[in-house]
């Protein structure tokens, strides 16, 4: 229903972005500087978008990352992945080469033994659809290499509502974080239905 429902809305999912929340350099800058920040912390250029969508988070980040940054793309619906690879397309054919998109379920790619590990792993709008959040999660922290980082969105405001058997509450993500071997996590109030997580895996043993 859901993967129906995006391929369906993918040729409008973007003019949201036009609105005040989305086109917030303040929020651009923290996202940006968190993933600098993994990238150089794990050594490990290469960043994981679950639930890429039409790639908002991997062209948020493409300029501001290292030249040698791979970005793999993973999303179920062939629409929004659609307008991502045409997105993709207008790029210079460097950028293009560093791209890699695959139409899957996060639940089964995440919990691919032979996937490989990426200095930061994005969750953006996405934790709530997912049967499963927790072991979901428990995956999706092994695709995060030692002192990764992760970037998520936790449902707020009257958003969780809809999600009855899948809340995030603040601390309910710290102690299932905490158990993924992620330091505390940083909250960052965004927009009305989401604020913005970001958690570090430890470099050590859990
Ligand atoms: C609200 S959109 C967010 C897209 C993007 N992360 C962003 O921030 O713009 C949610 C995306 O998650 C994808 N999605 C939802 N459940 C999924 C699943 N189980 N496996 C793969 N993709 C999923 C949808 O197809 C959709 O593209």
């Amino acid at each position: 229903m859901n993967r129906w429902l995006y391929d369906r809305a993918a040729s409008d999912y973007e003019k949201k972005w036009a609105s005040a929340a989305y086109d917030n350099a303040a929020i651009h800058g923290e996202v940006q500087a968190f993933a600098s920040a993994s990238l150089a912390g794990s050594k490990t250029h290469r960043v994981l978008d679950l639930g890429c969508g039409t790639g908002r988070g991997v062209r948020l980040l493409a300029d501001e990352l290292p030249s040698d940054t791979e970005f793999l793309g993973v999303d179920f619906s062939a629409g929004m992945l659609q307008r991502f690879s045409e997105w993709r397309a207008l790029q210079d054919k460097e950028l293009q080469n560093r791209i890699t998109l695959l139409q899957q379920d996060i639940r089964t790619y995440a919990a691919d033994p032979g996937a490989d590990a990426f200095g930061l792993v994005l969750l953006l709008e996405v934790g709530e659809f997912l049967p499963g959040f927790s072991t979901a999660m428990q995956n999706v922290a092994t695709r995060i290499a030692p002192a990764g980082g992760l970037i998520m969105t936790r449902p707020a405001g009257a958003w969780p509502l809809f999600f009855p058997s899948r809340k995030q509450s603040r601390s309910g993500l710290v102690s299932l974080l905490a158990n993924l071997g992620f330091e505390s996590p940083r909250f960052l109030p965004w927009r009305p239905r989401y604020e913005l997580v970001f958690a570090v895996k430890r470099s050590g043993p859990n």
